[in-house]
């Protein structure tokens, strides 16, 4: 479980397509840039109908495609979680939405969306790739890799780490 210096959730709505991407990819730069002993990074949903599968076939077709390593299977958000992880990055405003409903009307402020780290962002959200086809999980993918390189800098500043 999460036991490092810096622990970060991703939370999408089934954690078998965006999320998962996301964890990977930001353990990827976490890796590339020496920092693996200082992270402990996983992912989740809020919903609950895909827990313990592997990601979509297709989050890893892309995954593979651009070289990342993806290893993880479906587990559900949990209200530990607020106190376990540091950073909790959700991908649309309704995952937003249903992890802040469990908060037991504590204000968290550790709870961010993904796309606040974009520059190029054309909205706030990461769109759900599910229903469509390959070429939405790539989109994804970038926006994912955008986002998470501005968050892992924006985290080394605030942490102080050097990478
Ligand atoms: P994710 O995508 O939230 O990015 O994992 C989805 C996966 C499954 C479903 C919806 C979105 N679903 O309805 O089963």
């Amino acid at each position: 479980m999460t036991r490092k210096d810096i622990n970060v959730l991703f939370v999408c709505l089934g954690n078998i397509c965006r999320s998962p991407l996301a964890e990977a990819i930001f353990q990827f730069k976490v890796a590339e840039s020496g920092l693996t002993e200082k992270f402990y990074v996983d992912s989740c949903g809020t919903g609950d109908f895909h827990i313990g599968e592997l990601p979509d076939e297709r989050t890893l077709k892309i995954a593979e495609k651009n070289g990342v390593p993806i290893n993880h299977r479906a587990r559900q958000f949990d209200s530990d979680d607020f106190e376990l992880f540091n950073h909790i990055i959700v991908m649309d405003k309704s995952n937003f939405n249903n992890v802040t409903a469990l908060d037991g009307g504590k204000k968290y402020d550790h709870i961010e969306l993904m796309r606040t780290y974009d520059e190029n962002a054309d909205s706030i959200e990461v769109p759900d790739p599910y229903w469509g086809g390959l070429d939405g999980f790539q989109n994804v993918y970038d926006i994912l890799d955008r986002s998470t390189d501005n968050f892992l800098n924006s985290l080394s500043q605030k942490y102080g780490l050097s990478n």
